[in-house]
Formats: C-alpha cells, sequence, structure tokens
C-alpha cells in the first residue's frame, strides 16, 4: 500500500522555538486589541467565550478535575481557572518549550505538568480526569498520508498503524476510500479518552467536513473535500480531520456527541467593517486580510463536545 505515516512529534520535541508561524484562533484572540475581536459579537478571549458555550452542556461547579493536552501557549486554561478556581488542573504537552509557556502563563495557578507524548499516557492515568481538553491541535497527531507508488514502509510505527486500519472498520465499521489519508493519531486520542470514561471531552481542529456558503463572503465560500487534506507548516505537516469518525467511535462508547463550526461557540458581528472585508474580492488592506482569514477559520474548524451516558456501561 503506498501509505507513509506523517508525524510532529520530533519537530514538538526538537525544532519549535515558536507558535507565532501557527497562529491558532485561540491565540490571536488573546490580546485585548486583538483585530479579530472586531469581527466578533464578544469582545472576550477565546477561552472565555468557550467557557461560557461550554457552560450550557457541562456542570463545571461539579467538576474537580481538568486535563489539557496540547494546551500551547496556555490561555485557555488560564481563562477557565479564573472563570472556575475550584478546577485542579493538569497540563500534557510534548513540547518542553511550551510546556515552559505554560508554566509562566499559569504562575498563581497550582497546575501539574508533564512533558509526555499523549498517545503514550496510559488509560489508567487518564480515568481520574473529570473533563478532558484538546484546542485545535488533533490535526499534529499522527496521519497515515496516502501517496501513490510511494515505497512501502518497513518502520515499526507505520506497521502498528496501517494494521489498525482494520481494526477501526471491525471496532466501529469506519469505511475509508482506497486512497484517502487517515487520521489515525486522532482516533487513537478519541478512542483513548472514550476508553477511560472520562465524563466530559472537549475537541476542535481543522476539519475536512465542514463548509461555508454564504452570499455575504461570495469569495470565501468553500466545499467540503470530505477527507482530510495536507495543511504544510513552518517545519512540519499537518492533517485537517474527518470528524464522522470521532462521532463514530464516541457514540460507540456511549457517549452523546454535540458537533458545530467555531462560528456557534464565537458568533459574528455582521458590522460594516466586517460586511466589506467578505464582499472584497482580495483584502485592500492588512486589517482587511485580517479579518477574512479569521472568518474562514471559524467555519473551517468544527468542534465536539462529547458526554458520557453514565446509564450505560462501557
Ligand atoms: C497548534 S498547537 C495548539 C495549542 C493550543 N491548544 C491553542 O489552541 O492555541 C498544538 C499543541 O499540541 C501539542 N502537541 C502536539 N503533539 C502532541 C502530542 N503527541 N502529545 C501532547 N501534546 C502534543 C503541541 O506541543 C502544542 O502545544
Amino acid at each position: 500500500m503506498g501509505y507513509f505515516l506523517n508525524t510532529t512529534d520530533d519537530y514538538h520535541i526538537h525544532t519549535l522555538n515558536s507558535l507565532g508561524w501557527e497562529l491558532t484562533v485561540c491565540n490571536a484572540l488573546y490580546p485585548e486589541d486583538s483585530p479579530c475581536r472586531l469581527v466578533l459579537r464578544c469582545n472576550e478571549s477565546f477561552g472565555t467565550q468557550l467557557f461560557r458555550f461550554l457552560g450550557d452542556k457541562i456542570p463545571f461547579e461539579h467538576l474537580n478535575t481538568v486535563l489539557e493536552i496540547g494546551g500551547g501557549l496556555g490561555y485557555v486554561m488560564k481563562d477557565f481557572l479564573t472563570l472556575a478556581p475550584h478546577l485542579q488542573a493538569t497540563m500534557v504537552d510534548i513540547s518542553p518549550l511550551l510546556l515552559q509557556k505554560q508554566r509562566e502563563t499559569l504562575t498563581e495557578f497550582p497546575v501539574n505538568f508533564r512533558e509526555m507524548d499523549f498517545l503514550k499516557m496510559s488509560i489508567s492515568d487518564l480515568r481520574s480526569f473529570d473533563l478532558a481538553i484538546l484546542n485545535e491541535n488533533l490535526g499534529d497527531f499522527p496521519t497515515l498520508v496516502f501517496q501513490q507508488n510511494h515505497p512501502e514502509q518497513n518502520d515499526p510505527d507505520t506497521i502498528r498503524s496501517l494494521s489498525r486500519i482494520a481494526d477501526y472498520q471491525k471496532e466501529y465499521a469506519l469505511e475509508f476510500t482506497p486512497t484517502e489519508n487517515i487520521n489515525i493519531g486522532a482516533l487513537e486520542v478519541v478512542e483513548k479518552l472514550c476508553g477511560a470514561a472520562i465524563p466530559y471531552i472537549y475537541l476542535s481542529e481543522h476539519s475536512c467536513e465542514a463548509s461555508l456558503s454564504n452570499p455575504q463572503s461570495p469569495h470565501l465560500n468553500f466545499t467540503s473535500p470530505g477527507t482530510p487534506e495536507r495543511i504544510s507548516l513552518q517545519g512540519h505537516a499537518e492533517f485537517t480531520i474527518k470528524f464522522s469518525h470521532l462521532q463514530t467511535i464516541a457514540r460507540a462508547f456511549h457517549y452523546k456527541v454535540f458537533r458545530g463550526q467555531y462560528v456557534y461557540i464565537l458568533p459574528i458581528d455582521f458590522n460594516e467593517k466586517v460586511k466589506a472585508a467578505l464582499r472584497s474580492p482580495t483584502p485592500l488592506t492588512d486589517e482587511q486580510e485580517i479579518i477574512q482569514q479569521f472568518v474562514y477559520d471559524l467555519y473551517k474548524y468544527e468542534y465536539l463536545v462529547l458526554i458520557k451516558d453514565s446509564k450505560k456501561k462501557g
């Protein structure tokens, strides 16, 4: 088969020296004077808006422990702990540099930090958490990438990942077209979190199943490719996520699934400035370019909120 395994762990451990190259929606909204805030109905950071959005579904006041995996600069957790200071937080990250940044951002809170690859964390370690958060990072986990005539790979990780395709087909009836890229790492992440029966799970990432069709933004509209697409970034590549596969796995573990585009978490204010930027075929100013990219991201990113049905076992 013409598959090879795309991984980002080496980049995150040895090469990454800034997140600036990879401006997440979370980081873009963090500065109070961020031009991205002009696009939204609420002038608040991402973490604050996410916390309020999740508050409809997650009873934060009854939770004790929260685990954030791949927390970047630590801004989401800072907002969560400001709004719910009773939570005992653990941050797991593969990048020593970003874990250090998280220590600095969260210095006023009693947080537990662990430097490790989440895929190596044991299910028994996960069982103690009430809530798990993975924001804008599922695409960093390994992807099986199809390339016509790619020589057969013999390394143990690729062989193991290829053999897992059959498991996912059999256990969860997932269907893969013969040449599609496969988010093998993201499937494993969801299987692990659900297998540990964590009661509440929130995940988000660029989706290969999202689309935008809005007459107000004729030049931004896009259709869904349906299979994971490559995103080339500084020093590494990531892949968009096939969320329907993650949903299927979560349901098999008896989770209730809520799914949507970021624009539901971060509603847009279609004010004159935003409307002018969205009407323009090419951006006329730096600000219009930022608005166009940000609105595109609000539709391209999807989230899942998974809630364990406590009446059903397994
Ligand atoms: C694109 S950043 C997202 C950061 C942050 N969640 C945000 O929304 O701004 C990806 C994060 O995931 C971490 N990461 C990537 N692969 C990981 C792995 N296998 N285990 C744990 N953390 C990982 C990176 O070090 C980084 O903190």
